[in-house]
């Protein structure tokens, strides 16, 4: 089986699914993608990956997975197949087998949320938009952002954990919750802050933060703590 995320949580990057399919084909094999990201992101209506690029038959992905937890903005989650495969998941799968299944609270506000992805797509789109917005904005600041497209997730990357975390905790003084990712989780020169942008950042709140990533990052770095040892 080939297992990719829609939208790469640590890079904020796509994979390329016109080639994964085509690698399935090739290989007999099947094929998963981890929409956690990419769902009420991508596509129209925010459709997800399947529907984001032209000339893909979304039924040529075998599995599709997500959670309820992000644009869906409820909890638990979620795979999508062919009837056969939903029908086999029912009959095996822990969750309808031996524990307690979805609470209908948790379904009713997923529910809510794909019916107002539906019936007011401009949403998604605004956040596509403040996404690549915020991404120019860091980048015209000369901070890192590796290969992010700019949908929903934008790294900036630090390149040292422990400047990661002073960072981090700067911000947050300064009103701006950005969780560092660092080592192990990524390699200790790629240790960044990970951004996840929502349709509801004005574009004032998102230039005022890449100046103060900019500004705190100078700061860390110019005086004199830029630590010797990483971790
Ligand atoms: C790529 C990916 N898949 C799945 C999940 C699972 O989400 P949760 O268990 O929080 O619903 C996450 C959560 O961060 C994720 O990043």
């Amino acid at each position: 089986m080939i297992i990719a995320e829609g939208i790469y949580s640590m890079d904020g990057d796509t994979c390329d699914l016109s080639r994964l399919i085509e690698l399935k084909k090739r290989h007999k094999t099947l094929l998963m993608i981890d929409e956690a990201h990419s769902i009420g992101v991508l596509g129209p209506q925010g459709r997800g990956i399947g529907h984001h690029f032209p000339g893909v038959d979304p039924n040529d992905v075998d599995v599709w997975m997500g959670t309820l937890s992000k644009s869906f903005a409820s909890c638990g989650g979620y795979i999508a197949g062919s009837s056969a495969l939903v029908r086999y998941l029912k009959y095996t799968a822990p969750g309808f087998v031996y524990s307690a299944g979805l609470p209908p609270p948790n379904a009713a506000a997923a529910l809510k949320s794909l019916e107002l992805m539906q019936a007011e797509p401009e949403v998604v789109e605004q956040l596509r938009q403040r996404s690549r917005f915020f991404l120019d904005c860091l980048r015209t600041r000369g901070i890192d952002t590796g290969d992010a497209i700019g949908a929903a997730v934008v790294p900036a990357i630090i390149g040292n954990s422990l400047e990661c975390l002073k960072l981090s905790e700067a911000l947050a003084g300064r009103g701006i919750n950005v969780q560092p990712i660092v080592y192990p989780a990524v390699e200790d020169d790629a240790a960044r802050l990970r951004f996840f942008i929502s349709a509801l950042h004005s574009e004032a709140q998102l230039q005022q933060t890449a100046d103060a990533v900019r500004e705190e990052l100078a700061r860390i770095r110019g005086d004199g703590s830029r630590p010797e040892v990483s971790l």
